[in-house]
Formats: C-alpha cells, structure tokens, sequence
C-alpha cells in the first residue's frame, strides 16, 4: 500500500501539492487526474523521492520512504514516462535489462526475464531485441518503457502519461496491453493522464486534483455518477452515459457464435447465409479478411460485390476493447456490427450496435448503488437521457 499523509510541495510562491493525502491499496491502480499544472507530476515523482517533499508523510507498505537510500527505493519503483527515456546506444533487449544489470543478476536469468518480459508487452524477443530504439514506433518504444521498469519486478510501478504521445489506436492498444499485465502482476500502480477516458477505463480509482488538492478520490462509477463537486461534474464533462462505456469490455457482450468462411466469396449464396447477417471471410488461419453482408446478397447482388474486404487492425475490435471504443469505431465506419478479433486478427465473433445500447439503458440507473432515497439519475439524468 502506497499512503500519503498531508503531502506538500512549495516552490517558492508556488504550492505545487498542497496538503494531499491519499492510500492507494496494494494490487490497486491510482489515477492521477486534473487540469495542467494541478501538481500530478510533482505528486508522483514524490513518490520515489525524484521530488523531496516539503511536509508530511509517504509510505510504502508502512515505511516511511525516507529512510531508505533513494537508490534503493527506486529499485522497487518501476518508472514509466511519456518519451520513454530508453539509451538510445543501447538495443531493446539491454534497455530491459538495466535494472537487472545493476542488481547483478546472472546472465540467463536476465536474458530469460527480458525474454518473458517483451513477450508480455507484445513484442515479439527474436524480432526486437537486438533493434535500437531509433528502430521502434512510438508506440512500440512505449511498451519497451513498460518491460524496463517491470524488469526487476517492482511491486509499485508509477506512470507519467505514459501514452499521452501516441495515435489513438495505438494508446488504445497500449491500454489493452497494460490492463493485461496488471490483471496478471497486479502491480500497485499511479498513473497519470490527463484524459478522462484513460482514467476511467483504467482506474480502480481516481483522483482529481484541482491547485494542488484533491477534489475527490473515488472509483470511476461513483465519479461519474456522484461527483462530489461542479468541478469533477464539468471536468467529467457531459456524456456520462457514453463514459461509462469505458468500464466495459466487448468480451462481456459479443458473441461467439458467428458464420464464417475460409473460401472466399466462391461458397457463398443464398443458402450458406441462411439465418445469419453476415458471412465473415478468413484467411487459412482465421484472421479476418473481410465479410459478405448477407442482407444485400439476398437483394440479388453477387457474392463479389456483397462483400467488404477490410483490415482488421482498422475495421475490428479485440476482446479488451471498450465498449466506448467499440461505439465510436462503429459510428466512424458507419457499421451497425463490429467483428472482434484477437490480437493476430483471428475472429473470433461480432459485437452489435444493440449489445451496447442494452448496456447504456442498464447503465443509467444503478439501482443497487444508490442509497435509499436519493432520486435516480440526479444530478445528471438530463444528460443521460440526452445521450440514449
Ligand atoms: N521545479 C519547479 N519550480 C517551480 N515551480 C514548479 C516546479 N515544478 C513544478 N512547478 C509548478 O508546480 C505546479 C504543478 O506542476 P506539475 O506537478 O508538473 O503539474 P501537472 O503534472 O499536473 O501538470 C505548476 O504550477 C508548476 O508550474
Ligand atoms: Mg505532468
């Protein structure tokens, strides 16, 4: 458990971090949220002392951080920042192994720990490993970040808007891929963001800091649904309904049971799309090459001209996208229907427009979550029947 008591920063005239105070439980991931310049940064990197605080008290499993060497409190801090830092004369494989190194771990148990450690963030050890990181996507050097501070297996890991500078689709990724391992390591985490959808589709709780105080520091439901004032209200912003969609995942609402073909167009008629919308077309392997829509074949036009060839990196979702994600791709494609893939583009069934209207309308009133009394859907329940 990480606990901070009545934490300050002042730089001069500045209160950076005024008075904070948090307890973030072991295996749990904080975020840390709030307009720029708030104190996020400053907050984290008193963490694992990169930043002395000026008053109070920081502990990490019941020890007051300052009595150990920051040297030695860093070894069980893994640090994960926006532009990575990875040594840039150094390959992937050796960027990985630093923390190793200077513990003076073996050769094999170092090179086998980099080896799991690359599979884990999904990149492949034969094919990355001896590259440099002028070699990398941005966001491939972001997951060499993630491997590097997990190396000597910290049990904190702190995050500085770790994917803030990639594409959409690739922060997208990046997420998925971070809730993967934290579902496995349960690391106990702060995260930064400044996007509200990151917060909510990773935290198991948030904090929103305003000038260096905490607003609120809630899971993400109760955010959403009570926040605790106009200022979490409005940095939430308003689409609440289509917010929460960010807590759920296409895994809880596909459906497995799709038509699919590895013939291509040759097979399909009016017979083989009996009972079914569409007819997926995958290659030898599975992976999803496209589909044919089976209302139109039915409509008197030919197989070849019925289907869609598509790339699945584009016109897909995965089983940890969010439902959120899975709507917005859906509305940019104009799909009604989004087949999901795993990660190697293999189908594996389809998500459907309605599944996630099901899930906003049971969404919009909690019930079991709220106290006796209180009216359902306020303070907000203009906006969330404004947006269903
Ligand atoms: N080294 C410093 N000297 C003076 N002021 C600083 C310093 N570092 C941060 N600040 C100020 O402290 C506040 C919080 O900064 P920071 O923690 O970086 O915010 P955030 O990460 O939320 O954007 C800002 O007003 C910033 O200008
Ligand atoms: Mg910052």
């Amino acid at each position: 458990m990480i606990r901070l008591v009545d934490v300050t920063k002042r730089y001069d005239e500045t209160l950076a971090v005024d008075g904070i105070s948090l307890e973030v439980p072991t295996g749990e991931v904080c975020v840390l949220i709030g307009p720029s310049g708030c104190g996020k940064t400053t907050t984290l990197r008193m963490i694992n002392r990169l930043i002395e605080p000026t008053s109070g008290l920081i502990e990490i499993d019941g020890r007051d951080i300052m009595s150990a060497s920051p040297v030695e409190l860093r070894r069980h801090i893994g640090y994960v920042i926006q532009s990575v830092g990875l040594f840039p004369h150094l390959t992937v494989a050796e960027n990985v192994a630093t923390v190793p190194r200077l513990l003076g771990w073996k050769r094999e148990r170092t090179a086998s720990r980099v080896r799991d450690l690359l599979s884990v963030v999904g990149l492949d050890p034969a094919e990355y490993g001896d590259k440099y990181p002028r070699h990398l996507s941005g966001g491939q050097a972001q997951r060499v970040g993630v491997a590097r501070a997990l190396a000597a297996d910290p049990p904190v890991l702190l995050m500085d808007e770790p994917f803030g500078a990639v594409d959409p689709l690739t922060r997208e990724r990046l997420q998925a891929a971070f809730e993967r391992i934290q579902r496995e390591m349960r690391k106990t985490v702060v995260f930064v963001t400044h996007d509200v959808d990151e917060a909510i589709r990773l935290a198991d709780r948030i904090a929103l800091m305003r000038a260096g105080r905490l607003e609120q520091y809630d899971a993400p439901e109760v955010i959403l649904d009570h926040p605790a004032s106009k200022f979490v209200h409005d940095f939430v912003g308003t689409d609440r309904a289509i917010k929460r969609l960010g807590r759920t995942r296409v895994a809880d609402v596909m459906r497995a049971d799709v038509e699919a073909t590895a013939d291509g167009t040759r097979g399909i008629d009016a017979a083989a799309c009996a009972g079914t919308r569409f007819m997926y077309i995958v290659d030898d392997d599975g992976v999803l090459e496209g589909w044919v829509d089976c209302r139109v074949l039915a409509a008197g036009t030919p197989p070849e001209e019925a289907g869609t060839r598509v790339d699945w990196r584009e016109a897909a979702a995965t089983p940890d996208t969010t439902l959120k994600d899975a709507l917005s791709r859906m509305l940019g494609l104009g799909f009604r229907d989004l087949a999901v893939v795993d990660d190697d583009g293999r189908l594996l069934g389809e998500v459907s427009l309605a599944a996630i209207e099901q899930t906003m309308s049971a969404g919009d009133v909690h019930v079991s979550n709220l106290p006796e009394g209180e009216v359902l859907g306020a303070p907000v329940a203009d906006e969330g029947e404004a947006t269903t």
